[in-house]
């Protein structure tokens, strides 16, 4: 919204404060502090200019939009127009001649927001006197992309460090007292070839997401025919799947019409669904399918649908994010990290397609994924 008094304010400097120019002749005063206020109101950092009382004297639109200053605010104190400690005291410090300084301060308004302040001495004026210059950037989206990433690594290192940890362990005692009752011994080699195994799916799982992420996965897209990668697909989980008693079905009319898509992203897209599939329905009797058809002209649907236990509706969202797993423990019991389905998120943006979910606790769940049809 813009306020009218703001919008008067854009001529950023008061009257009063307007910088004279000894060499312009009379009339000609006007159009060069139109120059200035044009200038600082075209950029996209915030300025502000505070004088040695501590009082705002200039602000430019950009900071008077990034953190809503109140209209009115030329000539008040600081303080009274951002409630910022810290900013207020970078300001006393650089007026009391401490030389410039950097602060950076969390502005909650109607947004919270992230600044990040350069404030230096300005030369002293004959008539204004002493004033100080502060420069604005907004870094809140820097600040959190920086802990997503911290997030990420914190939840990586984590993941790798249980089945690290358990190698280890087992290791050892292989080395310095290993069992002699020939059970034992067969217990702890599998148990760190099951360790070994997630530790190699946990990696596989990072390196595909940074490749996703540095766009350096390369796509190599063609008119794909999805009954031959669907039918392997199925072929593939479908020993996991006899072992808890479930059986996979596919279906897919004779006249499916191909998709405009990447074959090794597709493999993994309906690899990892399939596989949450078997894993989230409990064993014996249930079904899992695997449908496809057109679905408009312009689009094909392939949905991956179970009759498992279901994810709750304020899960939904939540289950594509990184390490975001409903259940941790019974996820982890069942060697998850909980990186699928952000995998396959990412995969299907990166085709151009949709990522669809319907699921009812206790219920069962459908993934689909809506994919360009390929243009013949
Ligand atoms: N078909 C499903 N039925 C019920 N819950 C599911 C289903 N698919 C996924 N989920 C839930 O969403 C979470 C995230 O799934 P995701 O595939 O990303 O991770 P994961 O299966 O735990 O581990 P992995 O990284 O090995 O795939 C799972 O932990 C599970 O709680
Ligand atoms: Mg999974």
């Amino acid at each position: 919204m813009t306020d009218s008094s703001a919008t008067t304010e854009s001529a950023t400097t008061q009257p009063a404060q307007q910088p004279t120019d000894a060499s312009a002749k009379p009339g000609r005063k006007e159009p060069r502090h139109n120059l200035f206020s044009t200038m600082l109101d075209a950029m996209t950092d915030g300025v502000m200019v505070v004088d040695d009382k501590l009082r705002v004297v200039v602000t430019n639109r950009a900071l008077r939009e990034t953190l809503l200053l109140p209209p009115g605010s030329h000539g008040q104190p600081l303080l009274k127009v951002l409630q910022e400690p810290r900013l207020h005291e970078a300001f006393q410090k650089v007026l009391g001649g401490a030389g410039p300084c950097n602060v950076e301060f969390v502005h909650r308004g109607l947004q919270t927001r992230v600044e990040d302040v350069l404030v230096v001495p300005l030369p002293d004026h004959v008539d204004y006197g002493h004033r100080a210059l502060g420069v604005f950037r907004d870094v809140t989206e820097r600040r959190e992309l920086d802990r997503m990433l911290m997030d990420f690594i914190a939840n990586a290192s984590h993941e790798l460090r249980t089945p690290t940890t358990a190698i280890l362990g087992y290791a050892e005692t292989l080395a310095e007292a290993p069992p002699t009752d020939p059970e034992t011994l067969h217990r702890f080699h599998q148990t760190i070839h099951r360790h070994a195994q997630r530790l190699s799916v946990l990696l596989g799982q990072l390196l595909d997401l940074t490749r996703l992420d540095a766009n350096t996965y390369r796509m190599q897209l063609e008119a794909l025919d999805l009954k031959p990668v669907l039918q392997a697909a199925v072929e593939q989980q479908q020993e996991i799947a006899q072992d808890s008693g479930l059986s996979v079905h596919l279906s897919v009319p004779g006249n499916l019409p191909t998709v405009w898509a990447d074959r090794g992203a597709v493999e993994i897209i309906i690899g990892n669904l399939l596989q949450n599939a078997i894993k989230y329905t409990p064993p014996g009797g249930g079904r899992v399918e695997v449908k496809a058809r057109a679905d408009g002209p312009a689009r094909v649907r392939i949905s991956v649908i179970d009759s498992g236990i279901g994810i709750a509706t304020e899960d939904q969202a939540r289950v594509f994010e990184r390490f975001y797993r409903v259940d941790r423990g019974r996820s982890r019991q069942m060697g998850g990290v909980g990186l699928g389905l952000s995998i396959v998120k990412t995969l299907v943006d990166h085709l151009g397609g949709k990522l669809e979910l319907s699921s009812a606790v206790g219920k069962g769940s459908t993934f689909s994924v809506v994919l360009p049809r390929a243009v013949v």
